[in-house]
């Protein structure tokens, strides 16, 4: 197996699979399934989940609302995806674990590291919710945070494009995927991975992001295994 420990990190968006809003329990199952998968192959696994399919702070902010508040809503939106992913987890009879950076002590737990990586160590499956606790910080920088504090070997950020192109692949047929590039490289050709403020914490720390398709079964073993699946990027 390629890595040991990995923080996956999941949009909110994709838990809609076909919908316009809210979870699709049918998409929630499949990938409980594939973490499954990779969770029985002795990896460990934590997870961050964004929040987009519930609320966003910054499409609150841009339709007037305080960003501090809607980030507040978007962080407790992330927490209500957690539950679920929990719960899908579970019913995979998959042991798992749901720290908050907020606390919200009778729904789950505070976010503490140390309590983090024993539940990794004894093969739970640790959600990491309500991002970074802090306004104006994404949930992939909540991710690429928590992957640094737990020590992981990669940051796997399931999308539903299969890696980094030269170009937008969904407007430019042409547009070219790279296998691996470095994080100076995609900062010099202009390409999106993560924001910025994500993107440069995780090049300070030499934690490799790897972007893959989460929704094509089976892709997140294959990834874990050593199989060439979507873009690495690395130092
Ligand atoms: P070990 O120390 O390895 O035994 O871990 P553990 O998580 O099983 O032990 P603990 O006694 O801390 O937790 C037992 C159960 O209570 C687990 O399902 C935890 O998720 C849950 N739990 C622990 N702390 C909290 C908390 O602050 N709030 C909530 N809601 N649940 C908690």
């Amino acid at each position: 197996m390629q890595y040991k420990r990995i923080l996956l990190k999941l949009s909110g968006e994709a838990l809609m699979g076909d919908r316009q809003y809210g979870i699709d329990p049918k998409r929630l199952a499949e990938y409980a399934k594939e973490i499954k998968e990779v969770v029985n192959k002795g990896i460990q696994v934590a997870i961050v989940i964004g929040g987009g399919n519930i609320f966003r702070g910054v499409a609150g902010a841009s339709n007037g609302m305080d960003r501090v508040q809607g980030d507040h809503m978007g962080m407790l939106a992330t927490c209500i995806n957690g539950l679920a992913l929990q719960s899908a987890l579970e019913d995979e009879d998959v042991h798992t674990r749901l720290q908050t950076a907020l606390e919200i002590k009778e729904v789950a737990e505070p976010y503490i590291k140390r309590k983090a990586i024993r539940h990794l160590e004894k093969g739970r499956v640790v959600i990491f919710g309500a991002g970074t606790g802090n306004p104006y910080f994404t949930t992939d920088t909540a991710a690429v945070l928590r992957a640094i504090e737990i020590n992981a070997d990669a940051i796997l950020k399931g999308t539903r494009v299969d890696g980094v192109y030269t170009e937008d692949p969904e407007k430019n047929t042409n547009a070219k995927k790279f296998e691996t590039i470095t994080f100076k490289d995609v900062i010099e050709k202009g390409l999106k991975v993560m924001d910025m403020t994500a993107f440069t914490l995780s090049e300070e720390n030499k934690l490799p992001i790897i972007i893959f398709d989460m929704n094509k079964k089976g892709n997140l073993l294959k990834l874990i295994s050593g199989e060439k699946i979507g873009t690495i990027v690395d130092i």
